[in-house]
Protein backbone atom coordinates (compact mmCIF):
# COMPACT_ATOMS: atom_id res chain seq x y z
CA UNK A 1 0.00 0.00 0.00
CA UNK A 2 1.60 3.43 -0.55
CA UNK A 3 1.67 5.62 1.99
CA UNK A 4 1.16 8.83 -0.80
CA UNK A 5 -2.42 10.27 -0.98
CA UNK A 6 -4.52 11.10 -4.47
CA UNK A 7 -3.87 14.34 -5.59
CA UNK A 8 -5.78 16.51 -8.11
CA UNK A 9 -4.26 17.82 -10.69
CA UNK A 10 -5.47 20.44 -13.48
CA UNK A 11 -4.55 20.15 -17.72
CA UNK A 12 -3.10 23.17 -18.61
CA UNK A 13 -3.84 23.83 -21.82
CA UNK A 14 0.04 24.41 -23.08
CA UNK A 15 -0.07 20.57 -22.49
CA UNK A 16 -2.42 19.94 -24.90
CA UNK A 17 -1.99 19.12 -28.86
CA UNK A 18 -2.79 20.42 -32.02
CA UNK A 19 -6.39 18.57 -31.71
CA UNK A 20 -6.75 20.25 -28.17
CA UNK A 21 -6.59 17.15 -25.61
CA UNK A 22 -3.38 15.86 -23.79
CA UNK A 23 -2.00 12.99 -25.82
CA UNK A 24 0.61 10.54 -24.14
CA UNK A 25 3.45 13.09 -23.81
CA UNK A 26 0.99 15.31 -22.01
CA UNK A 27 -0.17 12.33 -19.52
CA UNK A 28 3.84 11.37 -18.89
CA UNK A 29 3.90 14.91 -17.93
CA UNK A 30 0.94 15.23 -16.09
CA UNK A 31 1.55 11.53 -13.95
CA UNK A 32 5.36 12.65 -12.96
CA UNK A 33 3.86 16.23 -11.67
CA UNK A 34 1.26 14.46 -9.60
CA UNK A 35 4.35 12.23 -7.93
CA UNK A 36 5.77 15.13 -6.71
CA UNK A 37 3.26 17.04 -5.34
CA UNK A 38 2.25 13.66 -3.79
CA UNK A 39 6.00 13.88 -2.15
CA UNK A 40 5.70 17.58 -1.50
CA UNK A 41 2.54 17.14 0.49
CA UNK A 42 3.73 13.71 2.16
CA UNK A 43 7.41 12.76 2.47
CA UNK A 44 8.65 15.96 1.21
CA UNK A 45 9.83 16.66 -2.88
CA UNK A 46 13.80 16.00 -1.29
CA UNK A 47 12.92 12.80 -0.30
CA UNK A 48 15.51 11.06 -2.62
CA UNK A 49 18.11 13.62 -2.48
CA UNK A 50 17.83 13.56 1.50
CA UNK A 51 18.81 9.72 1.05
CA UNK A 52 21.34 10.05 -1.55
CA UNK A 53 19.19 8.23 -4.11
CA UNK A 54 17.66 9.63 -7.31
CA UNK A 55 14.74 7.37 -8.83
CA UNK A 56 16.06 6.22 -12.39
CA UNK A 57 12.87 5.76 -14.41
CA UNK A 58 13.63 2.12 -16.70
CA UNK A 59 9.91 1.53 -18.39
CA UNK A 60 7.36 3.80 -18.73
CA UNK A 61 3.87 2.40 -19.95
CA UNK A 62 0.94 4.65 -20.52
CA UNK A 63 -2.94 3.17 -21.55
CA UNK A 64 -5.02 5.49 -22.44
CA UNK A 65 -8.46 5.54 -22.07
CA UNK A 66 -10.75 8.63 -22.31
CA UNK A 67 -9.62 12.01 -23.48
CA UNK A 68 -8.72 14.89 -21.38
CA UNK A 69 -8.89 19.08 -22.59
CA UNK A 70 -7.79 21.75 -20.75
CA UNK A 71 -8.74 23.06 -17.31
CA UNK A 72 -10.44 19.39 -16.79
CA UNK A 73 -9.36 18.44 -13.16
CA UNK A 74 -8.10 14.89 -13.00
CA UNK A 75 -7.60 13.00 -9.68
CA UNK A 76 -4.15 11.02 -9.53
CA UNK A 77 -3.46 7.88 -7.18
CA UNK A 78 -0.52 5.80 -6.84
CA UNK A 79 -0.41 2.31 -6.20
CA UNK A 80 2.97 0.08 -5.33
CA UNK A 81 3.10 -3.05 -7.05
CA UNK A 82 6.46 -3.77 -6.01
CA UNK A 83 9.39 -2.62 -4.08
CA UNK A 84 12.58 -4.78 -5.13
CA UNK A 85 16.13 -4.32 -3.21
CA UNK A 86 16.92 -1.49 -5.80
CA UNK A 87 13.62 -1.00 -7.69
CA UNK A 88 10.17 0.35 -6.94
CA UNK A 89 7.63 -0.24 -9.91
CA UNK A 90 3.86 2.00 -9.24
CA UNK A 91 0.75 2.24 -10.77
CA UNK A 92 -0.49 5.64 -11.13
CA UNK A 93 -4.67 6.44 -12.18
CA UNK A 94 -6.02 9.46 -13.33
CA UNK A 95 -9.46 10.00 -12.93
CA UNK A 96 -12.22 12.58 -14.25
CA UNK A 97 -14.26 14.52 -11.29
CA UNK A 98 -17.28 11.77 -12.39
CA UNK A 99 -14.25 8.74 -11.23
CA UNK A 100 -14.02 7.47 -14.79
CA UNK A 101 -10.72 5.99 -15.62
CA UNK A 102 -8.61 8.76 -17.76
CA UNK A 103 -5.19 6.98 -18.16
CA UNK A 104 -3.06 4.72 -16.13
CA UNK A 105 1.05 4.45 -16.00
CA UNK A 106 2.98 2.04 -14.93
CA UNK A 107 6.56 3.13 -13.91
CA UNK A 108 9.67 0.79 -13.05
CA UNK A 109 12.30 2.64 -11.34
CA UNK A 110 15.44 2.08 -10.43
CA UNK A 111 17.37 3.52 -7.61
CA UNK A 112 20.81 4.82 -8.46
CA UNK A 113 23.34 6.92 -6.69
CA UNK A 114 25.78 9.94 -7.46
CA UNK A 115 27.59 7.25 -9.72
CA UNK A 116 25.15 6.07 -11.74
CA UNK A 117 24.90 2.42 -10.01
CA UNK A 118 22.08 0.94 -8.43
CA UNK A 119 21.87 1.45 -4.60
CA UNK A 120 19.69 -0.13 -2.31
CA UNK A 121 16.33 1.39 -1.53
CA UNK A 122 17.20 3.54 2.21
CA UNK A 123 14.38 2.77 4.53
CA UNK A 124 12.57 6.16 4.49
CA UNK A 125 11.81 5.91 1.01
CA UNK A 126 11.01 2.40 1.14
CA UNK A 127 8.60 3.23 4.01
CA UNK A 128 6.83 6.23 1.97
CA UNK A 129 5.85 4.32 -0.53
CA UNK A 130 4.28 1.11 1.86
CA UNK A 131 7.46 -0.93 2.08
CA UNK A 132 8.91 -2.99 5.00
CA UNK A 133 11.93 -0.60 6.88
CA UNK A 134 14.54 -2.11 9.48
CA UNK A 135 13.42 -0.67 13.25
CA UNK A 136 17.00 -0.16 14.75
CA UNK A 137 15.91 -0.60 18.74
CA UNK A 138 13.54 -3.62 17.77
CA UNK A 139 11.09 -5.92 16.23
CA UNK A 140 8.00 -3.75 14.36
CA UNK A 141 5.49 -5.92 13.67
CA UNK A 142 1.97 -5.26 12.28
CA UNK A 143 -1.13 -5.90 13.52
CA UNK A 144 -4.45 -6.02 11.89
CA UNK A 145 -6.50 -3.95 14.82
CA UNK A 146 -9.92 -3.89 12.43
CA UNK A 147 -9.82 -0.86 9.65
CA UNK A 148 -6.11 -0.41 9.51
CA UNK A 149 -2.99 -2.02 10.20
CA UNK A 150 -1.10 -0.81 13.15
CA UNK A 151 3.16 -0.42 13.38
CA UNK A 152 4.32 -1.80 16.33
CA UNK A 153 7.15 -1.93 18.46
CA UNK A 154 7.35 -4.57 21.42
CA UNK A 155 9.69 -5.70 24.17
CA UNK A 156 10.55 -8.05 26.92
CA UNK A 157 8.02 -10.17 29.23
CA UNK A 158 5.70 -9.25 32.13
CA UNK A 159 3.30 -7.29 33.02
CA UNK A 160 2.23 -4.74 29.92
CA UNK A 161 3.30 -1.05 29.63
CA UNK A 162 1.39 0.64 26.59
CA UNK A 163 3.20 3.22 25.50
CA UNK A 164 1.17 5.83 23.58
CA UNK A 165 3.02 8.59 21.50
CA UNK A 166 1.97 12.53 20.99
CA UNK A 167 1.87 14.33 18.06
CA UNK A 168 3.62 14.94 15.39
CA UNK A 169 5.80 12.24 16.12
CA UNK A 170 5.69 8.88 16.51
CA UNK A 171 6.28 5.16 18.72
CA UNK A 172 10.07 5.86 18.42
CA UNK A 173 10.03 8.99 20.86
CA UNK A 174 9.76 6.11 23.39
CA UNK A 175 13.38 4.57 22.27
CA UNK A 176 14.76 4.25 25.38
CA UNK A 177 11.57 3.72 27.59
CA UNK A 178 11.06 0.37 25.20
CA UNK A 179 14.91 -0.43 25.53
CA UNK A 180 15.34 -0.08 29.22
CA UNK A 181 12.37 -1.05 30.67
CA UNK A 182 12.98 -4.50 31.90
CA UNK A 183 10.80 -6.90 33.52
CA UNK A 184 7.78 -5.23 31.60
CA UNK A 185 6.60 -6.21 27.98
CA UNK A 186 6.73 -2.59 26.41
CA UNK A 187 4.61 -2.10 23.64
CA UNK A 188 5.07 1.30 21.87
CA UNK A 189 2.53 1.24 18.43
CA UNK A 190 2.45 3.92 15.90
CA UNK A 191 -1.29 5.60 16.38
CA UNK A 192 -3.13 5.63 13.18
CA UNK A 193 -2.18 8.09 10.55
CA UNK A 194 1.04 8.31 12.11
CA UNK A 195 5.17 6.36 11.51
CA UNK A 196 4.24 3.16 9.59
CA UNK A 197 0.48 2.28 10.83
CA UNK A 198 -2.28 2.85 8.15
CA UNK A 199 -2.70 6.60 7.49
CA UNK A 200 -6.78 6.35 5.63
CA UNK A 201 -8.22 9.60 4.51
CA UNK A 202 -10.68 9.70 7.05
CA UNK A 203 -11.84 8.06 10.92
CA UNK A 204 -9.89 10.07 13.36
CA UNK A 205 -10.92 10.59 17.06
CA UNK A 206 -9.74 10.05 20.50
CA UNK A 207 -12.64 6.88 20.41
CA UNK A 208 -11.19 5.86 17.05
CA UNK A 209 -7.42 5.74 18.72
CA UNK A 210 -8.28 3.70 21.75
CA UNK A 211 -10.52 1.47 19.76
CA UNK A 212 -7.32 0.65 17.54
CA UNK A 213 -5.41 0.07 21.19
CA UNK A 214 -8.17 -1.62 22.92
CA UNK A 215 -8.00 -4.67 19.84
CA UNK A 216 -3.99 -4.17 19.91
CA UNK A 217 -4.30 -5.61 23.66
CA UNK A 218 -6.63 -8.24 22.33
CA UNK A 219 -4.24 -9.19 19.70
CA UNK A 220 -1.81 -9.57 22.09
CA UNK A 221 -3.84 -11.53 24.76
CA UNK A 222 -3.22 -8.71 27.58
CA UNK A 223 -6.13 -8.45 29.59
CA UNK A 224 -4.76 -5.04 30.93
CA UNK A 225 -1.92 -2.96 31.14
CA UNK A 226 0.25 0.42 32.39
CA UNK A 227 -1.24 2.84 30.16
CA UNK A 228 1.63 5.96 29.68
CA UNK A 229 0.35 8.85 27.51
CA UNK A 230 2.37 11.37 26.69
CA UNK A 231 0.63 14.68 25.42
CA UNK A 232 -2.14 13.97 22.30
CA UNK A 233 -1.10 10.07 23.88
CA UNK A 234 -2.42 11.76 26.90
CA UNK A 235 -6.00 12.23 25.39
CA UNK A 236 -6.28 9.16 23.91
CA UNK A 237 -5.22 7.41 27.57
CA UNK A 238 -8.50 9.25 29.27
CA UNK A 239 -10.64 7.79 26.55
CA UNK A 240 -9.17 4.57 27.18
CA UNK A 241 -10.02 5.55 30.77
CA UNK A 242 -13.20 6.31 30.03
CA UNK A 243 -14.04 3.37 27.66
CA UNK A 244 -11.91 0.17 28.98
CA UNK A 245 -11.52 0.90 32.82
CA UNK A 246 -10.91 -2.43 33.31
CA UNK A 247 -7.99 -2.84 30.82
CA UNK A 248 -6.24 -0.10 32.17
CA UNK A 249 -4.08 -1.06 35.96
CA UNK A 250 -2.12 2.13 35.87
CA UNK A 251 -1.76 5.37 34.79
CA UNK A 252 0.82 7.88 33.58
CA UNK A 253 0.07 11.19 32.55
CA UNK A 254 3.54 12.72 30.46
CA UNK A 255 3.21 16.16 29.51
CA UNK A 256 -0.63 16.30 28.47
CA UNK A 257 -3.52 18.06 29.78
CA UNK A 258 -7.17 16.78 30.83
CA UNK A 259 -9.14 19.95 29.45
CA UNK A 260 -10.46 20.54 26.23
CA UNK A 261 -9.05 22.92 22.96
CA UNK A 262 -10.45 26.54 24.08
CA UNK A 263 -12.20 27.96 21.18
CA UNK A 264 -8.85 30.18 19.88
CA UNK A 265 -6.85 26.56 20.09
CA UNK A 266 -9.91 24.98 17.79
CA UNK A 267 -9.21 28.02 15.11
CA UNK A 268 -5.57 27.13 15.26
CA UNK A 269 -6.02 23.36 14.82
CA UNK A 270 -7.88 24.52 11.57
CA UNK A 271 -5.55 26.75 10.73
CA UNK A 272 -2.68 24.08 10.77
CA UNK A 273 -4.92 21.68 8.98
CA UNK A 274 -5.02 24.30 6.15
CA UNK A 275 -1.17 24.16 6.71
CA UNK A 276 -0.93 20.50 6.15
CA UNK A 277 -2.91 20.05 2.71
CA UNK A 278 -1.24 23.45 1.24
CA UNK A 279 2.79 23.09 2.41
CA UNK A 280 2.49 19.29 3.60
CA UNK A 281 3.96 17.47 6.93
CA UNK A 282 7.28 18.86 7.35
CA UNK A 283 6.10 22.62 7.19
CA UNK A 284 3.29 21.78 10.40
CA UNK A 285 6.71 20.04 12.45
CA UNK A 286 8.98 23.12 11.59
CA UNK A 287 5.69 25.43 12.58
CA UNK A 288 5.73 23.34 15.93
CA UNK A 289 9.33 22.46 16.71
CA UNK A 290 10.18 25.45 18.47
CA UNK A 291 7.33 24.57 21.24
CA UNK A 292 7.76 21.06 21.32
CA UNK A 293 11.20 21.11 22.61
CA UNK A 294 12.55 22.83 25.50
CA UNK A 295 15.16 25.74 25.28
CA UNK A 296 17.93 23.55 26.68
CA UNK A 297 17.17 20.91 24.35
CA UNK A 298 17.22 23.52 21.54
CA UNK A 299 20.27 24.80 22.38
CA UNK A 300 22.20 21.51 23.41
CA UNK A 301 20.95 18.24 21.43
CA UNK A 302 20.38 19.10 17.61
CA UNK A 303 20.14 15.44 17.29
CA UNK A 304 16.88 15.71 19.23
CA UNK A 305 15.74 18.50 16.80
CA UNK A 306 16.40 16.51 13.53
CA UNK A 307 14.58 13.56 15.06
CA UNK A 308 11.72 15.20 15.60
CA UNK A 309 12.01 17.23 12.46
CA UNK A 310 12.36 13.58 10.75
CA UNK A 311 9.19 12.13 12.54
CA UNK A 312 7.24 15.03 11.67
CA UNK A 313 8.27 14.88 8.24
CA UNK A 314 7.32 11.26 8.01
CA UNK A 315 4.10 11.60 9.42
CA UNK A 316 1.36 11.24 6.93
CA UNK A 317 -0.81 14.37 5.83
CA UNK A 318 -4.11 12.18 6.35
CA UNK A 319 -2.66 11.46 9.65
CA UNK A 320 -1.90 14.91 10.87
CA UNK A 321 -5.31 16.35 9.38
CA UNK A 322 -6.92 13.51 11.58
CA UNK A 323 -4.95 13.75 14.23
CA UNK A 324 -5.76 17.76 14.07
CA UNK A 325 -9.17 17.02 14.26
CA UNK A 326 -9.58 14.58 16.88
CA UNK A 327 -7.30 16.84 19.39
CA UNK A 328 -9.71 19.75 17.85
CA UNK A 329 -12.87 17.96 18.91
CA UNK A 330 -11.73 15.76 22.16
CA UNK A 331 -14.03 15.93 24.96
CA UNK A 332 -13.19 17.74 28.02
CA UNK A 333 -10.99 15.16 30.67
CA UNK A 334 -11.43 17.37 33.51
CA UNK A 335 -14.83 16.54 35.08
CA UNK A 336 -13.50 12.40 35.16
CA UNK A 337 -10.39 13.35 37.45
CA UNK A 338 -11.37 12.97 40.48
CA UNK A 339 -13.05 9.42 39.40
CA UNK A 340 -9.71 8.28 38.37
CA UNK A 341 -8.86 5.00 40.71
CA UNK A 342 -5.90 3.70 39.80
CA UNK A 343 -2.21 4.57 40.41
CA UNK A 344 -1.14 7.48 38.26
CA UNK A 345 1.95 8.93 37.90
CA UNK A 346 2.49 12.88 36.27
CA UNK A 347 5.07 13.74 34.93
CA UNK A 348 6.31 16.81 33.06
CA UNK A 349 9.04 18.93 31.72
CA UNK A 350 10.57 21.63 33.47
CA UNK A 351 10.63 23.75 30.26
CA UNK A 352 7.13 22.35 28.78
CA UNK A 353 5.67 25.66 26.92
CA UNK A 354 2.33 23.86 25.56
CA UNK A 355 1.38 22.04 28.66
CA UNK A 356 3.62 23.69 31.57
CA UNK A 357 4.07 22.26 35.37
CA UNK A 358 1.45 24.33 36.88
CA UNK A 359 -0.74 22.70 33.97
CA UNK A 360 0.40 19.13 35.71
CA UNK A 361 0.09 20.05 39.23
CA UNK A 362 -3.79 21.20 38.86
CA UNK A 363 -4.63 17.62 37.05
CA UNK A 364 -2.24 15.58 40.05
CA UNK A 365 -3.79 17.35 42.36
CA UNK A 366 -7.54 16.52 41.02
CA UNK A 367 -6.44 12.94 40.52
CA UNK A 368 -7.21 10.97 44.25
CA UNK A 369 -4.21 8.58 43.73
CA UNK A 370 -1.80 10.52 41.74
CA UNK A 371 1.61 11.37 42.14
CA UNK A 372 4.04 14.30 40.04
CA UNK A 373 7.31 14.11 38.97
CA UNK A 374 8.97 17.12 37.01
CA UNK A 375 12.11 16.92 34.97
CA UNK A 376 14.44 18.69 34.48
CA UNK A 377 16.28 20.94 31.61
CA UNK A 378 13.33 18.85 29.20
CA UNK A 379 10.48 20.31 27.33
CA UNK A 380 6.90 19.07 25.88
CA UNK A 381 8.92 15.86 24.42
CA UNK A 382 10.57 14.78 27.74
CA UNK A 383 10.99 11.11 27.27
CA UNK A 384 13.02 11.96 23.92
CA UNK A 385 14.83 15.17 25.89
CA UNK A 386 15.64 13.85 28.82
CA UNK A 387 15.39 9.44 28.19
CA UNK A 388 17.21 8.26 31.22
CA UNK A 389 15.87 10.76 33.99
CA UNK A 390 12.15 9.87 32.20
CA UNK A 391 13.46 5.82 32.09
CA UNK A 392 13.72 6.30 35.81
CA UNK A 393 10.77 8.11 37.34
CA UNK A 394 8.74 5.17 34.76
CA UNK A 395 10.75 2.31 36.61
CA UNK A 396 10.38 4.02 40.27
CA UNK A 397 6.33 3.98 39.24
CA UNK A 398 5.90 0.54 37.71
CA UNK A 399 7.68 -0.97 40.71
CA UNK A 400 4.54 0.46 42.96
CA UNK A 401 2.00 -0.82 40.48
CA UNK A 402 0.28 -3.41 41.53
CA UNK A 403 0.90 -6.46 39.63
CA UNK A 404 -1.55 -8.39 38.28
C1 LIG B 1 1.27 16.61 21.34
O1 LIG B 1 2.45 16.70 21.65
O2 LIG B 1 0.72 15.50 21.25
C2 LIG B 1 0.50 17.87 21.02
O3 LIG B 1 1.28 18.96 21.36
C3 LIG B 1 -0.80 17.91 21.74
C4 LIG B 1 -1.63 19.09 21.38
O4 LIG B 1 -1.34 19.80 20.41
O5 LIG B 1 -2.64 19.32 22.08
Amino acid sequence: MSRLSPVEVTVYPYECDAYGHLNEAGFLQLFERARWEMLARGPGADLFSRNGIWPAVRRAVVDYHRPAFPADVLRVDLVVEKIGRTSLEIRQRAASKDGALVAELHVVFVMIDKSGKPAPMPDEVSSAFGGRVTVPTGEMVRYDVGDVTLAVESRGDGPALLLIHGFPVDRSMWGHQVATLARWRRIAPDLRGCGFSDAPEQGYSMAAYAGDLVRLLDRLRIERAVIAGLSMGGYVAFELLRRYRERVMGLILMDTRADADTPEGRKGRDALIEVARSQGAAAVGEHLLPRLLGRSTQRTQPQVVEQVREMARRTPVPGIVGALSAMRDRPDSTPHLGAIDVPTLVVVGEEDELTPPAVARAMTSAIPLAAMTTIPGAGHLAPLEAPTAVSRVIAEFLEAVPRP
